[in-house]
């Protein structure tokens, strides 16, 4: 067997399979090429020779071992590898975090052009920072900002961690914080950015099998999704400098946050790469 057919080969047993994509992936082809050439060592942007080239039989073994194990045990691809990539970044990545996939991370990728004058930006929290990768991403975009990154599960910012390890460049500037949202000190910040959990825990507990693989802390937020959200929009006008922004990934939640939280004047962007309910706020939109 070569490549080129493992990938249609788990194409078709990924869809037979029903299985359910979401995590880095909307379709099986896209699930089949990440795991197969995970398994085989390939680079996404392998030569047709190598493709079409036969495979060992421990090469071959290897990659059908790995969509059976996706099959089998429902888990997310990257769990499986232990990777995933986000605003053109890899990060390590286990059960213990959210699989990266905000859309935020086309906001971060154009260095929060036009939302932002990213000269103005020297400071930055990331709230509830899972893996690190967006605190990560976002220190990367912007070489001369300092980022504080805050968790309240202290094995997700072992993770984050691990990641911040991965890149020395911007280690001195991403500080690290297991805190209930913010930090405790009164610092203020150019820039609050945050995707927090806001699944309503009725919807969150009838996830399809592979969201329920994810630590339920990072996905569910009460009765009606908003409960984390209600609390950062109350805190955060006081921790921003003004003028200061916060900018926050609620997917399809955001009718339901302009319906329940008239006071705060978000705008909802326009997303080039597809996903959701990125809105950004600035401390003037606060209005209560
Ligand atoms: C949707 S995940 C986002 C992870 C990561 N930022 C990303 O985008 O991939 C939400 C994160 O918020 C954290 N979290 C939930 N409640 C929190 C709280 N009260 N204070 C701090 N972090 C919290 C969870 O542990 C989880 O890591």
């Amino acid at each position: 067997m070569t490549p080129r057919e493992l990938v249609f080969d788990a194409t078709r047993q990924f869809a037979a399979a029903e299985l359910v994509f979401g995590h880095g992936t909307d379709n099986a082809y896209d699930e089949a090429v990440f795991l197969v050439f995970h398994a085989l060592g390939l680079p996404f942007d392998v030569s047709d020779e190598i493709l079409d080239r036969p495979l060992n039989e421990a090469q071959r073994l290897a990659a059908e071992s790995i969509v059976t194990e996706r099959i089998a045990t429902r888990r997310p691809a990257a769990y499986i590898t232990g990777h995933m990539w986000f605003a053109g970044h890899e990060f390590q990545v286990d059960d213990r975090v959210l699989v990266p996939r905000s859309p935020l991370a086309e906001v971060i990728g154009s260095a929060f052009a036009p939302w932002l004058d990213c000269n103005k930006v020297g400071r930055i929290l990331e709230i509830g920072t899972g893996s690190g990768c967006i605190a990560i991403a976002a220190a990367l975009a912007l070489p001369h900002v300092q980022v504080d990154a805050t968790d309240n599960a202290c094995d997700a910012l072992a993770v984050a961690e691990l990641n911040l390890a991965r890149f020395p460049e911007v280690r001195p500037r991403v500080r690290l914080i297991e805190a209930d949202l913010f930090p405790s000190t009164d610092e203020r910040y150019d820039l609050i950015i945050s995707n927090p959990p806001y699944v309503p825990s009725d919807v969150a507990a009838a996830l399809p099998p592979e969201y329920l693989h994810e630590p339920s802390v990072a996905l569910a937020a009460g009765p009606d999704g908003l409960a984390v959200v209600r609390r950062i929009l109350q805190l955060a006008p006081a921790r921003l400098t003004d003028p200061g922004a916060l900018l926050i990934d609620v997917g399809e939640m955001a009718s339901a946050i302009d319906r329940a939280f008239p006071s705060v004047n978000f705008t909802w962007i326009d997303l080039a790469f597809g996903g959701e309910g990125i809105g950004i706020a600035y401390k003037r939109d606060f209005t209560f």
